[in-house]
């Protein structure tokens, strides 16, 4: 009898409990109303008198080894769970930040001025960055003593005072791509031409060495500056909203007669300020005698549009340098 009161206690010592699936077999096989426990007490019949007190002892130990191990394994069983839930889901925690890429502001405004053109049927062309003085400047009309043509402005890759054509500059803007795009193609021309463009200039907070420009250029016959002006304002409505403060004045460029420029009212930190976001006008006859289109023929509009300083303006940037430095903080911003 003994024995096999000992045998059980073994049982149960030795019974793994890992798991609520193994304490419910732990409670069948020794706790529960057939369990073995219960058939150990069965056996108190048999037990002879004098020793039922002995037994009845040995057996209550037993059972209470029985009933400890199980309240114990359901209690560190229940601890384990409440550990394992708290380390994932605890949402007192730090977490780590997930950062998903988004586009630059430059990129962002750029797809937006080409959306907008291509609504109002304008497709895309593009040009050289380095180009040659008849590019850049001569088939636009610069008079040779012009201040575009001196070290001060633009940046020369190579310039020869004997014979000026060989000089080779970073474009000073994104025009030379209208001569490019008048010498392949007879009109109508209606195009866009987005580039980098660059110039020797004093950084400032409105102004970089090396910007964005989006060149228009519309070609045909009976094109007037009402429709020149009607495509600008259409052209800042869409890209500020209806209610966008805009103005056009007069200007000069040496490539077109008449010429304007056009500014939006920019809310910045000292209150605001109108800033200039294109130049316009009708493309000069001597442009389209420079590039052989007949100017009696045909009329043209051309504007030239800074991208950087029109992203300012539709995001809120108080600073031109900000969209060069690339610090991931500022970037980030941009979703
Ligand atoms: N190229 C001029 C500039 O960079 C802008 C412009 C383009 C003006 C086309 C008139 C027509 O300032």
């Amino acid at each position: 009898m003994i024995e096999k009161i000992d045998s059980l206690k073994q049982e149960i010592d030795s019974f793994t409990i890992n798991s609520e699936e193994e304490l419910e077999a732990f409670r069948l096989e020794f706790l529960s109303r057939n369990g073995k426990v219960q058939d150990m007490f069965k056996l108190m019949g048999q037990v002879p008198n004098d020793q039922k007190a002995a037994m009845g002892k040995a057996m209550n130990e037993v059972k209470n080894l029985a009933q400890e191990r199980f309240d114990s394994a359901k209690e560190s069983l229940s601890g384990k769970e409440a550990v394992t839930f708290g380390a994932a889901d605890d949402i007192s925690l730090p977490v780590t930040p997930k950062y998903t890429g988004s586009l630059h502001p430059l990129t962002r405004a750029l797809r937006e001025i080409k959306q907008i053109f291509l609504r109002l049927g304008f497709n895309i062309a593009d040009g050289p960055e380095l180009e040659d003085d008849f590019h850049n400047f001569t088939a636009l009309n610069f008079p040779p003593d012009h201040p575009a043509r001196d070290m001060q402005d633009t940046f020369f890759v190579k310039r020869s005072e004997e014979n000026p054509d060989e000089n080779l500059v970073m474009r000073t803007h994104t025009s030379p791509v209208q001569i490019r795009l008048m010498k392949d193609t007879q009109p109508p021309i209606r195009s866009i031409m987005p580039g980098r463009v660059y110039r020797n200039e004093a950084v400032t907070a409105k102004s970089y060495f090396q910007f964005n420009q989006v060149e228009g250029l519309y070609v045909d016959e009976n094109v007037t500056l009402g429709e020149l002006i009607e495509t600008l304002v259409m052209f800042a409505k869409l890209m500020y909203g209806s209610d966008v403060k805009y103005r056009v004045r007069p200007s000069f460029f040496p490539f077109t007669e008449p010429s304007l420029e056009m500014d939006i009212w920019w809310n910045n930190e000292k209150g605001g300020q109108w800033l200039e976001i294109l130049g316009a006008g009708m493309v000069d006859p001597n442009v389209f005698d420079a590039v052989d289109v007949d100017s009696e023929t045909y009329t043209g509009f051309a504007f030239g549009m800074g991208v950087d300083r029109i992203a300012l303006l539709r995001y809120g940037i108080d600073d031109i340098r900000t969209l060069y430095e690339n610090d991931i903080r500022v970037l980030r911003q941009f979703k």
